[in-house]
């Protein structure tokens, strides 16, 4: 059995955290030689030399609180019975955890607890999983003298608000490990213990129940719980699980470990895995509650074709929907030529699905149309990074964060889209680190609990490039470049070029007061803060790249942290917040139209040659289609056929009627996801997708770090999706014989110089690996370009502000953008069909009061939005959150209709939309939208042509 098996049997839990100190003490623990590092509890040594000690308040992944006394030691030379957890470790010690004394208070402390905690371990969810009763166990406790009919708390009113976990405070120890989670792991600080000795209990909020409070339904709290006073539902409904497999969330860009807990084929509960490298326990109320979707009645398990998207959908047979598809698509290429199909790969898929995708592409299709959703969100990191540091990806690790003095959060909003990396922010965040917030909205990460913003830039959208190089005009006028690291660094040429055009009078921070809405002083104390204040880290969100200047103001940020000297070591660097689950790894594998895996460009003859001779095919040295070229090829009759796997195209990209038409022109479509999309609205062939607990693969996050995804059950519709993939291949005449998708990884390693290192038995073996991973990192990269730039030297890019050409106009003089809320994830087809829903149920249009005023609108009213590209109607609700003259909304409901509303601008190097900026009109109306209402009647055509209840 290696390492991870072991683990992945039993977690060991040691009491109190780890201490990482370079000192270490030896000490002596019931006659056996202990040594550890300085600053470690008693518990901890005593637990790591194999020697348990009962406990009820201690648990490693929270700081000692000391107050159940459960755990007391006898140490030589020392009065009394001191508590193992909060007593760290001295050398030569002598310490004894067994003795008669110890077992009679310990008993004496448990039969206390028990004796005001129903006895009803048979029928309770925890049975077999309660640390109460297994102290009660380990004490030798037989009877308990006072009886059990004092005063007790079993009468308490139970809390079944949150649809996921229940709080059942008659089972409460008051042990405070919830409070403890709550403030130290997720930072929310919703709960507090309530009333004083007999009477205190948790409670939630203002004595509220859990939905009412502050609570974010992370389930810190539930899993720190020792007994079942906090339980899962799931669990109090199916009971305990039997058996586990650890395995990587599918949502966003965090990456969380999770051991997904079974009862044979059934999900039990997702329980945050303490080794996962990206999240040590945490999770958030999407990975660790929103599973739901994978058995939801709505989804389709049976292929499907039809030859019109008028026509009603035929259930067929795998076989026959294949060999359909593949029929059209090569009928379509006789017609019209080999490059009139593309595909287009999808980042909720694992990596060795999206490798396959572009594979049957490059090789089967025989041309370069593939492109991937990151061509709508993260598109201008990858060209960005690639020319300022050399390579598409972000610096650091997420533990780097810890290491930071200073943090820089620009266009991004962790605690809504990254929520388990927003925890560890906020940690150190509470630490002291100083914070610099740029958004035009004031999101939960300018101010929140112990933490508030040293500066808020709150610019107008659309000013990104014009706010970067004022902050580079203060650094760069008043002496704050790191001159050393520049000219040992970095290309000396583009720095003197940047020096010269950032110092220039019209980048300071008065001359683009104006431009930006933030005040001069508030930018030079920014710049100031981010230059001297020790390590500076920034990390950017989809407010950075989907403008139109996306990748000027990539290039802008890297050219910050240049100048400071900000990048090749642990604290510092360029962090990009992924969005979806493997958006690294589906550019990583070749996704884009005109790179091979690895971001190798396809026009290089070298790199065409490996993978020709790989694949027995001649490769098209000329770079394919992108998505917004796909639909303009679709709408003047050269693009005919698609294969998109798991991919929402018509509710995520912009301007909604447009994608529409253009897809309504095709003559194949091929989807290939686990629900009846908006996309598939629009299809002729629907290929049954799988979920993440169907298949093996692994995903990168934004660490760059590959982890496993691992097969918990049969695939619902009979395949996994890289196994459809090597179906359509072929069935098209292109031979892909893989037995197990390790098999996949190790021909992406092959012929990856960044993976050759990387297999499936190292990442088990390791937990997971951060790419570059190869003869020179055996183990992986947790830090890029630490000695030396990806690219030799770094090098600086001229930002030139220009201005969208999305201008507010008297017809529409509201600036709209958007973005995620927590418990929603992207276009929502999984998290709307879960509970999740409680908490976001409807997205709505937020406006300021001044702005709501002028218009007439009260909270709550029904508004229409109106842009140059359509209308919409959504409920408003008026926030001082925004500024006046920007609204803002979410795109989780495709009824919203949010992309009719923006534009087809784009960022000028990569076409990634400008989502965060269209300009608007806002009024009260009354009725839907024509657009909804021709929605809502296409929608029902289409879900009685599948025969499918509305
Ligand atoms: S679920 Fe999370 S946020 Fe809610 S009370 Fe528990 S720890 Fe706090
Ligand atoms: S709810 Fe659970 S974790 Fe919280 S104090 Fe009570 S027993 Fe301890
Ligand atoms: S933070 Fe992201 S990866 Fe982690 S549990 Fe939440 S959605 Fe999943
Ligand atoms: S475990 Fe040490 S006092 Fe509770």
């Amino acid at each position: 059995m290696n390492t991870l098996e072991l683990k992945r049997v039993a977690e060991i839990d040691y009491g109190t955290p780890e201490k990482d100190a370079a000192t270490m003490v030896t000490l002596d623990i019931d006659g056996k030689t202990v040594t550890v590092p300085a600053g470690t509890s008693v518990m901890r040594a005593s637990v790591e030399a194999g020697i348990p000690i009962p406990k009820l308040c201690a648990t490693d992944t929270l700081e000692a609180f000391g107050s159940c006394r459960v755990c007391l030691v006898e140490i030589e030379g020392r009065k009394g019975y001191p508590a193992s957890c909060t007593t760290p470790v001295e050398a030569g010690m002598k310490v004894r955890t067994q003795t008669p004394k110890l077992a009679e208070i310990r008993r004496g402390m448990v039969e206390l607890y028990i004796s005001d905690h129903p006895l009803d371990c048979l029928t309770c969810a925890a049975n077999g999983d309660c640390e109460l009763q297994d102290v009660a166990g380990q004490v030798g406790l037989r009877e308990v003298r006072y009886g059990y009919d004092g005063e007790n708390h079993l009468v308490a009113k139970k809390d079944e608000s949150n649809p996921y976990f229940a709080y059942d405070p008659a089972k409460c120890i008051v042990c405070n490990r919830c409070v403890r989670a709550c403030e130290e792991t997720q930072g929310t600080f919703a709960l507090t213990i309530d009333g004083r000795g007999f009477a205190s209990r948790v409670a939630a909020g203002q004595n509220e129940d859990f939905m009412d409070s502050e609570c974010v339904s992370c389930g810190a709290c539930v899993q720190a719980c020792p007994t079942a006073t906090l339980t899962e539902k799931t669990v109090i409904m199916l009971g305990q699980p039997t058996r586990s497999e650890i395995t990587t969330c599918a949502y966003c860009g965090v990456g969380c470990g999770f051991k997904a807990e079974l009862q044979g084929d059934k999900v039990v509960r997702m329980v945050p895995w303490k080794d996962g490298q990206a999240n040590h326990g945490h999770a958030c109320v999407k990975g660790r509650f929103a599973w739901g979707y994978a058995t939801h009645k709505d989804r389709m398990l049976k292929p499907m074709i039809r030859k019109q998207i008028t026509d009603p959908w035929q259930e067929v047979s795998w076989d026959e929907a294949i060999s359909y598809a593949a029929g059209e698509f090569r009928r379509i290429q006789q017609k019209h030529g080999k490059d009139a199909i593309g595909g287009i790969t999808s980042s909720r898929c694992t990596n060795e699905e999206t490798y396959l995708v572009q594979k049957l592409v490059r090789a089967a299709f025989g041309n370069n149309n593939v492109d991937t959703c990151a061509r709508v969100c993260h598109s201008p990191t990858g060209y960005g990074l690639k020319q300022t540091l050399g390579e598409s990806a972000g610096t650091q690790t997420f533990d780097s964060v810890m290491q930071a003095d200073v943090i820089m959060v620009i266009g991004a909003n962790p605690a809504a889209a990254h929520p388990v990396f927003a925890s560890q922010m906020k940690r150190r965040l509470r630490q002291g680190a100083k914070l610099i917030v740029v958004d035009p909205r004031t999101t939960e990460m300018v101010k929140g609990a112990h933490y508030e913003a040293d500066y808020h830039l709150k610019l107008k959208p659309g000013t990104n490039v014009a706010t970067i190089s004022a902050l580079a005009h203060v650094i760069v006028t008043e002496g704050l470049v790191d001159e050393a690291f520049v000219a040992g660094r970095c290309d000396a040429q583009s720095f003197s070029d940047w020096k010269a055009f950032v110092s220039r009078p019209e980048n300071s921070p008065e001359a683009m007061e104006a431009v930006t809405g933030v005040p001069a002083e508030l930018m030079r104390g920014a710049a100031r803060l981010y230059a001297t204040g020790g390590n500076a880290a920034i990390y950017y969100g989809l407010g950075v790249t989907e403008h139109a200047q996306g990748s000027t103001m990539v290039m802008g940020i890297a050219n910050l942290a240049m100048a400071t000297g900000n990048i090749g070591r642990d604290g510092v660097g360029v962090n990009p917040l992924r969005g979806q689950n493997n958006v690294q790894g589906s550019c990583d594998m070749g996704s884009f139209p005109h790179e091979l895996p690895g971001y190798r460009h396809i026009s290089d003859i070298a790199t065409r040659q490996l993978f020709e001779s790989a694949w027995g095919v001649t490769l098209d040295a000329e770079p394919g289609l992108r998505i917004p070229n796909m639909f303009e090829a679709a709408l003047d009759g050269s693009f005919l056929g698609l294969y998109c796997q798991g991919e929402d195209i018509v509710q995520s990209d912009p301007n909604t009627q447009h994608v529409a038409e253009a897809l309504s022109k095709m003559e194949c479509i091929v989807v290939q996801d686990l629900f009846l999309n908006e996309t598939a609205k629009y299809a002729h062939v629907f290929l049954p997708g799988s979920s993440f607990l169907e298949k093996d693969g692994t995903f990168t996050n934004a660490e760059r770090r590959i982890s496993r995804v691992r097969k918990v059950m049969p695939a619902k519709g009979g395949y996994s999706d890289w196994e459809v993939t090597q179906l359509l291949a072929n069935a098209l005449g292109y031979p892909m014989n893989y037995t197990h998708p390790s098999e996949i990884m190790d021909e992406i390693a092959r012929l990856t110089p960044t993976f050759h290192g990387v297999s499936f038995d190292k990442i088990d073996r390791l937990g997971s690996v951060q790419w570059p991973c190869n003869e020179q990192a055996p183990e992986g990269t947790p830090i890029m370009h630490v000695d030396e730039f990806v690219r030799g030297k770094g090098r600086f890019i001229i930002t030139q502000y220009i201005a969208t050409d999305e201008k507010v106009t008297q017809r529409y003089p509201l600036i709209l953008t958007t973005g995620r809320i927590l418990s929603q994830y992207n276009v929502g087809a999984q998290t709307r069909r879960t509970e999740n829903v409680r908490w976001h149920s409807e997205d709505r249009l937020e406006i300021h009061p001044h702005d709501a005023d002028e218009r007439g609108i009260r909270d709550g009213d029904w508004v229409g939005i109106a842009s140059r590209s359509g209308q919409t109607v959504l409920r408003a609700t008026i926030t001082e959150n925004v500024q006046p003259g920007v609204v803002y909304t979410t795109f989780h409901f495709p009824e919203s209709g949010a992309n009719v509303i923006t534009t087809d601008n784009s960022d000028w190097a990569t076409n990634c939309p400008e989502y965060k900026v269209t300009a608007v009109q806002v009024m009260p109306v009354t009725q839907p939208s024509e657009w909804q209402k021709q929605h809502q009647r296409f929608t029902q055509e289409q879900l009685e042509l599948a025969r499918i209840d509305g």
